[in-house]
């Protein structure tokens, strides 16, 4: 799966993301993460990219062409691929005289505008942008970035809770981190993001490991009877109380 996030602080995400998990995902090839610099498509001498809201008001408002410029990039980058790619699993003839006539060809791809005015991001959502081959995250800063290019390239807006960040860096770390663990061979268990928090709408039981005794508190006796149904039964019915305790919101949906 390739991510393609649209900042102005590339170096603040590709920094996060190149550690631990998703790192390695990076290094093993089961993703890959670019971060393309919105600055880069600035067209005058100080690399402006943002300006005064029309109509007055706080702040400044990134403005649509170095945007719009940074998104053609990746599109592009995106069509080249995918067009290699379909180039080389020997295609038939037909179908190569369809890629060098037809240049739009190529299906847009998904666009996230990471902004808290967005609809709040799930674990549901986080499977439905697993099953994608390109995923282009655009990350605002300032005020916001001008409607008109929004309109144009954003298929879909996403936040990732009821607060206000200084920019969608974060968030956008966020959703990657979350879709790349659904890849295939990014996590080492394919079992544990089976039946983790948040499988079939309940959280996780607890979970516990040696020593069997810690300062006077004591494993389950359940769990070291190897008696795998009763464990199964246990763990059914600790996900469900603490669900009822902790998020009885999720019970009701
Ligand atoms: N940008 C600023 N705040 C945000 C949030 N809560 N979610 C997504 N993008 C944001």
């Amino acid at each position: 799966m390739h991510f393609h996030i649209l900042t102005l602080f590339p170096e603040m995400v590709m920094d996060g993301l190149n550690t631990s998990i998703t790192g390695r995902a990076m290094k093993n090839g089961h993703i890959t993460v670019e971060a393309t610099n919105i600055r880069d498509f600035a067209e005058n001498k100080h690399g402006h990219v943002d300006d005064y809201p029309y109509g007055g008001g706080a702040g400044m408002v990134m403005q649509p062409g170095p945007v719009y410029r940074a998104y053609e990039y990746v599109k592009n980058q995106i069509d080249e691929r995918i067009k290699s790619s379909q180039v080389d699993s020997q295609v038939t003839s037909e179908e190569n005289s369809m890629l060098e006539n037809d240049g739009d060809f190529q299906k847009k791809p998904r666009v996230i505008y990471m902004t808290p005015q967005g609809k709040v991001f799930n674990q549901s959502i986080a499977e439905e942008l697993a099953k994608e081959e390109d995923l282009v995250l655009l990350c605002g800063h300032y005020e916001g970035i001008d409607e008109r290019v929004l309109e144009m390239i954003v298929t879909d807006n996403l936040s990732i809770g009821d607060y206000v960040l200084t920019g969608g860096e974060l968030p956008a770390m966020v959703v990657i981190d979350a879709v790349s663990r659904l890849v295939p061979g990014v996590l080492n268990n394919d079992v544990s993001a089976e039946f983790e928090t948040f499988h079939d709408n309940l959280l996780e039981y607890p979970q516990y490991t040696r020593p069997e005794e810690f300062m006077g508190r004591k494993v389950p006796e359940v769990l070291l009877s190897g008696h795998h149904k009763n464990i199964d039964a246990w763990r059914r019915e600790q996900s469900l109380q603490r669900t009822k305790e902790r998020r009885p919101d999720l019970l009701s949906d």
